[in-house]
């Protein structure tokens, strides 16, 4: 891993010079145009890999679509530093930022709901790293759930369910707390509402409704509130945002929603695309 000056960020991404101008590439939909069937047919691709491999662990699938995607070295950030490290070591510090997110909040026994969850490759390193807890993972995607279910299916404390923010009432989230103490039940998001173009209603309207009912809330998600107003990494982070029409709203709307207290926000624990960084944002039931 080597530090990478602000002012090389160009030789490793096409971002600053797209979104200076400099460069004619032709605006695709913004991602808060793309919706849940761009995912589905990724999810549908990795399902066929895993059909045609089926001795593939989860691992070995997330290595193989990093591999397909990016080649080494690629840019990070940490703590918005810039740096440059190989594809498998980006997802070695990716997956220790997932776990860090959680210490601290689980201590055995509690069933972490992961809303979001893709095909579910976090459920799988959180697995390995707190081996008595249980995760339950939904997304809205056909094949993500199947693709998960193939995955672990074989496996007793992961189980992957249909999902959706937009609707009115969770039945993945309803199912567990019909049986669970509401203190052993945490729910977590990773890049997942970050999919939404704006999550005020679904966070003041659905998401509060189950706060009481909770120990906690983590979210490893993109948070456009934090990104500096007075740096120049700042604002073409806030540039990227913008262009892609990722939503600008979820920390106010956690922030103002009934029943949740906001208890940390760190800012950029770990950008896999720098101008898009991960921050970590943990709440409590008010
Ligand atoms: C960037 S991926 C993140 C997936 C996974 N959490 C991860 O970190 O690898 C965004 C995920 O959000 C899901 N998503 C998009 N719209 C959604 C919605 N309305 N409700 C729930 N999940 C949604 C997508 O299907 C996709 O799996």
């Amino acid at each position: 891993m080597r530090e990478l000056p602000l002012d090389d960020l160009p030789k490793h991404s096409p971002w600053p010079a797209r979104l200076l101008g400099c460069d004619d590439w032709e605006e695709q939909p913004g991602y808060g145009g793309i919706g849940v069937s761009t995912y589905d047919e990724v999810y549908g691709k990795l399902r066929s890999l895993v059909r045609e491999n089926p001795e593939m662990g989860f691992r070995e699938l997330q290595r193989s679509a990093n591999h397909y995607a990016e080649e080494s070295p690629v840019a990070i950030s940490r703590s918005e530093s810039l740096y440059l490290v190989d594809v498998d070591e980006k997802q070695e510090l990716q997956d220790e930022a997932l776990v860090a997110s959680l210490a601290g909040t689980l201590d055995g026994g509690e069933t972490v709901v992961s809303l979001g969850c893709g095909w579910g490759y976090e459920l799988g390193v959180l697995a390995e790293s707190y081996t008595d807890c249980e995760f339950l993972g939904g997304d809205p995607t056909e094949n993500g759930v199947a693709l998960g279910r193939d995955l672990f299916g074989d496996r007793d404390r992961i189980t992957v369910e249909a999902f959706d923010f937009r609707d009115d009432w969770w039945d993945l989230l309803e199912g567990v707390l019909a049986d669970a103490d509401p203190d052993e039940v945490v729910l977590f998001t990773q890049g997942s509402l970050t999919a939404l173009p704006s999550v005020r209603d679904i966070v003041v309207e659905t998401l509060a409704d189950y706060a009481d009912r909770v120990r906690a809330g983590v979210h490893l998600e993109h948070v456009y509130e934090l990104h500096p107003e007075d740096t120049l990494l700042g604002h073409l982070r806030r540039g990227y945002a913008d262009l892609r029409e990722y939503n600008d709203d979820m920390l106010a709307s956690l922030r103002v929603a009934d029943g949740i207290d906001v208890t940390s926000a760190t800012y950029d624990v770990i950008g896999g695309n720098p101008l898009h960084p991960l921050s970590e944002v943990r709440w409590k039931p008010a």
